[in-house]
């Protein structure tokens, strides 16, 4: 099983919203088993999974203290992938995270701020040699300062897939539990999403 953990230690950057997305992708593309877990105690993830009417992919409970052991009963249940979400701020909870990964996804958005924000969570994936690449997402098209982000963002590390863009599809998703490629008017959000789970599984096979 592969662990796939979102982390950033800013909020509002994305983490929830493209867990959700990129776990039902996942699960829908590949045909298997795909958990998410949610560590963050406000439960975003857990009341997206919550609202969602499709069957997968499946939640699985589980706190900062438990993780390591759900992730190797979900592998011996035969679980393909679990995609993790963290909380903003906890970095005892993002770091435990993290030590669990097999690859980390750090989503930001195309601001100077952002971009200052990602020191913290970078040091400890760096720590502990993780597999990382940055996110880029909700960059508002025909703007250059996008551009300028992954630039920069790419001295610091990969950038994973093609920039995400602020769309309304994925807003509309989060709150009845599909996700943005689910939503009418979708098509973009889902090849962006397609790409960020086409550079996730190709580097997982690394
Ligand atoms: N690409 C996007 N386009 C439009 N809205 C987005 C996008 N990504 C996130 N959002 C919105 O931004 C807010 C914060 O996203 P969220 O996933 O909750 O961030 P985090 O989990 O990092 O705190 C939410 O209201 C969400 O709907
Ligand atoms: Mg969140």
């Amino acid at each position: 099983m592969k662990t796939i953990v979102f982390a950033a230690s800013k909020g509002g950057v994305g983490k929830t919203t493209l867990c959700a997305a990129l776990s039902a992708f996942a699960s829908a593309k590949s045909k298997k088993k795909v958990a998410v877990i949610d560590l963050d105690p406000q439960g975003s993830l857990t009341s997206w999974w919550n609202s969602r009417e499709a069957e997968s992919p499946e939640l699985i409970e589980a706190s900062a203290a438990s993780l390591q052991e759900k992730l190797s009963q979900a592998e011996a249940a035969g679980y393909a992938y679990a995609f993790v979400d963290t909380p903003p701020g906890h970095m005892k909870t993002i770091e435990t995270a993290i030590t669990c990964a097999d690859y980390v996804l750090v989503p930001c958005q195309p601001s100077p701020v952002d971009i200052a924000a990602i020191g913290d969570t970078l040091a400890v994936i760096e720590d502990q040699g993780k597999p990382f690449a940055f996110v880029m997402n909700r960059v508002i098209s025909r703007t250059r300062i996008g551009e300028q982000a992954i630039l920069l963002l790419a001295n610091h590390g990969k950038v994973a897939g093609i920039p995400i863009a602020q769309r309304t599809a994925f807003a509309t998703a989060m709150t009845d539990g599909r996700s943005a490629p689910e939503v009418d008017g979708g098509k973009q959000a889902t090849e962006e999403i397609a790409a960020l789970w086409k550079f996730v599984s190709s580097n997982l096979k690394k």
